[in-house]
């Protein structure tokens, strides 16, 4: 059955879900201007899942190995890419909310937002065994490492961002208890292995 939800066909309940909750809400509010305040958090919260998951998924193997890490480690490229379609649908509805409404941003603020999905884009694009083999595997690591740590920064940030904004909300707590959670599985896990390969 799990073997059902495997590889490239992940992207079918994900796909179902991201396109059937925006449509969704289009139909709700009746236009998709008018759908947009509702659709951007939550299309960043589904993103947020499925990168937690790829961000995690070697540590949470190294860590406690089992059927479930199993699974994410055979299928972290397509977590990992199911993540890209994720947030770039994230990105469409922040330029279309940019573009269509009043709402503004300073340049700073998309610099720094442009930057993430620049690494988002070159991760999504090199997640094939051609792009490994081009760019070698140490740049190949380099460029997923530095680029996740950024997104995963961003993720923090904004998630923050919005808490010191809108005042601690327990429901938008679980975001950066989430994001610190995931740095400290990554730093275990890696101090497991060094000492592994020390003994
Ligand atoms: C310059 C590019 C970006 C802009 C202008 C932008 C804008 C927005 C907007 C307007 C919302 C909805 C907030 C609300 O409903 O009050 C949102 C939510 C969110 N965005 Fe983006 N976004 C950008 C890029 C990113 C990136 C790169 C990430 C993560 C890597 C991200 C993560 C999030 C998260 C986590 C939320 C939900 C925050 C929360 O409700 O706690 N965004 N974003």
């Amino acid at each position: 059955m799990t073997r059902l939800l495997e590889g490239k066909r992940l992207f079918i309940p994900v796909a179902l879900i991201l396109f059937g909750f925006v449509y969704s809400q289009i139909t709700a509010a009746g236009s998709y201007v008018g759908a947009l305040p509702f659709v951007m958090s939550p299309t960043a919260d589904m993103a947020f899942v499925l990168f937690f998951f790829a961000f995690t998924a070697s540590s949470l193997a190294r860590l406690a190995p089992g059927p479930g890490p199993k699974f994410l480690m055979r299928n972290r490229r397509y977590i990992g890419l199911s993540f890209a379609l994720v947030h770039g649908v994230h990105g469409v509805l922040v330029l279309s909310n940019l573009a269509l409404t009043p709402e503004s941003r300073g340049i700073p603020e998309l610099m720094v937002g442009g930057l993430a999905y620049l690494f988002l884009s070159l991760m999504a694009l090199t997640s094939n065994n051609a792009s490994v083999r081009k760019l070698g595997a140490k740049r190949w690591k380099r460029l997923h490492k530095v680029g996740s740590y950024y997104i995963w920064l961003i993720f923090l940030a904004t998630s923050l961002g919005r808490l010191v904004k809108d005042g601690p909300e327990p429901a938008r707590l679980w975001i950066p208890i989430l994001c610190l959670i995931a740095l400290s599985l990554r730093i275990i896990a890696h101090r497991r292995g060094k000492k592994r390969k020390a003994t």
